[in-house]
């Protein structure tokens, strides 16, 4: 295949996303073998068969056609580092890796979402790889979110909205596919009862959001305008109404001179601790679905945005 039709071939692979597992088996001579694999799938349920392909120039090939028994290690969210060590040339694979042993002395990886331990029973040519196909002998599955390997890069799942998520929007204009909209409504959506709730105890949500950004740490005025994003009149209006009611105070500066810092009094801080149980017991609602490492993920891609656009220069 020419060059140019090559890659667009690989390209066209790379759409259909896969999980990545590490296949394992142990040699004749005893040594632990393995090596990521993403050409893993399901043969036959009944008999329950899998299978998998091996590229014919692999310097384990000869260890797999002869081994009686593979593992396939299907990764776990958290296991880039695994199938990167799989995949590359590196002294010793399982240095530092727990690792169990099953059948035939499987070496079976800790922390994998599942484990299937196989019965080495056909082997396939197909052009420059190899299908081995096995019959499943045991399997293990656990709760831990799968790696996907997608346009040949690492990504996670994110569970598919409802069916009526989407109701009475524009598919794919500005409403549900814009940045801006999306992220003012889900803010808006998400707050509402929180913000509800500070109402009831007569609470401005611009004082709440000054006393959170406070009691984390002490800042100076200009640190927190930056951090909080609130015009200038409204953040001096707010940080006035919480110096009177006894929430906020002015705190030496650090060093010799320098902008005055804000910090929490006490009072401020009994305050915060009370709301941001509250707050909490939003966000475990609202994320409730979403896996750990999602949210997790999920977290880490608005500070990214946040620290992209805002420049990471904070005021002193
Ligand atoms: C996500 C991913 C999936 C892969 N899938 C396969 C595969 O299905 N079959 C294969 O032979 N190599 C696959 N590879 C490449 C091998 O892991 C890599 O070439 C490795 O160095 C082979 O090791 P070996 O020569 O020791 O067998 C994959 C690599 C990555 C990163």
């Amino acid at each position: 295949m020419p060059e140019v039709q090559s890659r667009g071939f690989r390209a066209a692979l790379g759409q259909f996303a896969t999980g990545v597992t590490v296949v394992t088996t142990r040699a004749s001579n005893g040594d632990r073998i393995g090596l990521t694999a993403n050409s893993f799938n399901s043969a036959s349920l009944d008999p329950p068969m899998v299978l998998w392909s091996l590229k014919n120039d692999s310097q384990n090939f000869n260890v797999f056609a002869a081994a009686g028994h593979f593992a396939v290690n299907v990764l776990a969210a958290d296991q880039v580092e695994v199938s990167q060590r799989f995949s590359r040339e590196v002294e010793d694979r399982f240095a530092g890796l727990e690792c169990s042993e099953g059948i035939a002395g499987l070496p079976l990886i800790a922390g994998c979402a599942a484990t299937f331990q196989c019965r080495n029973v056909h082997r396939y040519s197909g052009g420059d790889h190899a299908i081995f196909v096995g019959e499943v002998l045991d399997f293990e599955v656990s709760e831990r979110v799968a790696l996907v390997f997608h346009r040949g890069d690492y990504t996670i799942t994110l569970p598919r909205p409802p069916d009526d998520a989407g109701h009475g929007e524009i598919a794919g204009g500005y409403v549900d596919d814009f940045l801006l909209p999306l992220l003012a409504r889900a803010y808006r959506l998400f707050g509402l009862p929180f913000y509800e709730h500070l109402s009831e105890r007569g609470i401005p949500r611009d004082e709440w959001r000054v006393l959170a950004t406070l009691s984390d740490q002490s800042c100076t005025r200009d640190e927190l305008g930056w951090v909080i994003r609130m015009p200038d009149d409204i953040l001096d209006s707010t940080i006035a109404s919480l110096r009177t009611h006894g929430m906020i105070a002015d705190a030496r500066p650090r060093g010799d001179g320098g902008a005055p810092r804000l910090v929490c009094t006490p009072t401020g801080s009994r305050r915060v601790i009370e709301l941001l149980a509250v707050a909490k017991a939003r966000e475990a609602d609202v994320l409730a679905d979403l896996p750990e490492l999602e949210q997790q993920d999920f977290k880490r891609m608005l500070r990214s945005i946040i620290s992209r656009l805002a420049g990471s220069q904070r005021p002193r």
